[in-house]
């Protein structure tokens, strides 16, 4: 494990021998390997990938507790295969990651990047009624694909501002959704034609990989946002430049990248956007509690207890 400071001092007086990866980076792929192939347990960072040939070379290996709750950088079925228990973090973040969503639907709603930058960058300015004019979201469309604890947050707050918010979800919505909601429940297709706000909140997964590409940002309005605080390689990015290069797209808001930490130029250049370093759940409270929770799952598998947050079943564990 690394970076876990708090939490590890918890844990002092555990009959267990816990090792810090010294160095405040990731590990390359052969210091993971090196760090962790004799281990019993492992917390592990989303930087951190578990590939089945990463979890082959681990024998002892009995729990791989990841500091975060999507989990796409574990092969978790190849852990459970091989009898290890994969974890996550649910919940403790749903709130922050929300509110950072909300950051970035107003950010781009309100220019709050172009408005920040006239100060900043020591511009005369005189309030004006045309200046810097932005959108209204009351009354706006807003789109969530994954319906799930973040996408669900979002959409309460979604209730706040006015907004009307449809959904895509692989679930059939009861009457609950709409009356504790406000939401309906569309076709991809619809989500797509009727978004002015797109937000994603689904994990990434085969069937997720590069779900936001040309065809999809041609078929959504010139003037949606799309917003995607779920993970990066959910757009292809090369093509969401493209859209905002042809005015396919009115902006986005990303707070995470296809391959982080490289942000495609095209973005970094792009005035449209807003560009945030994977910040969804940093907040202190949310960081703590994700490190008492991963440090729990670690600790009760390998005291021979059953993990909080296991992500799949493991029929015989090891
Ligand atoms: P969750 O409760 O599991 O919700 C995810 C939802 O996505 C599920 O309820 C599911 O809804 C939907 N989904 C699953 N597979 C799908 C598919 N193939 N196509 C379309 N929808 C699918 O997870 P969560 O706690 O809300 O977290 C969601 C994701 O946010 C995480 O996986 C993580 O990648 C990301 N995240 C990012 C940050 C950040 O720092 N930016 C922080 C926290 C989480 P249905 O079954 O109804 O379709
Ligand atoms: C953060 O991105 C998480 O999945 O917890
Ligand atoms: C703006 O500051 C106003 O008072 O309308």
């Amino acid at each position: 494990m690394r970076g876990l400071p708090a939490a590890l001092e918890r844990w002092t007086d555990e009959k267990l021998e816990i090792d810090v990866f010294p160095e405040d980076r990731a590990p390359s792929p052969a210091e993971l390997k090196a760090w962790v192939q004799d281990a019993d347990g492992v917390v592990a960072l989303l930087s951190d990938r578990f590939d089945a040939t990463l979890i082959d070379a681990c024998p002892r290996l009995r729990v791989i507790a990841n500091y975060a709750v999507g989990y796409d950088n574990i092969d978790a079925i190849a852990a459970a295969e091989r009898g290890i228990w994969v974890t996550n973090t649910p919940d403790v973040l749903t709130d922050a990651t929300a509110d950072l969503t909300w950051a970035l639907i107003l950010g781009l709603a309100r220019r709050l990047r172009e408005a920040e930058s006239v100060i900043r960058e020591g511009r005369v300015w005189e309030w004006k009624p045309g200046m810097l004019l932005g959108r209204e979201l009351r009354g706006a469309t807003l789109g969530i694909l994954g319906f799930g604890r973040i996408g669900q947050a979002v959409a309460r707050r979604a209730q706040g501002f006015g907004m009307q918010t449809i959904v895509t979800t692989r679930r059939t919505l009861g009457s609950e959704a709409s009356s504790v909601f406000g939401v309906e429940q569309v076709s991809f297709d619809e989500l797509l034609e009727r978004s002015e706000v797109l937000s994603i909140h689904c994990p990434l997964t085969d069937q997720t990989f590069h779900r936001f590409g040309e065809d999809e940002f041609r078929r959504m309005r010139r003037d949606a946002y799309v917003i995607n605080t779920a993970r990066g390689p959910i757009v292809d990015e090369a093509a969401l430049v493209r859209a905002l290069e042809e005015g396919q797209l009115a902006g986005a808001g990303l707070d995470v990248f296809e391959r982080e930490p490289c942000v495609e130029p095209g973005l970094v250049e792009s005035p449209r956007v807003m560009l945030l370093p994977h910040i969804g759940s940093a907040t202190e409270w949310t960081r703590g509690r994700m490190a008492e929770i991963a440090m729990t799952n670690a600790v009760n598998v390998l005291l021979g207890g059953k993990p909080l947050n296991p992500v799949c079943a493991v029929p015989n564990p090891r």
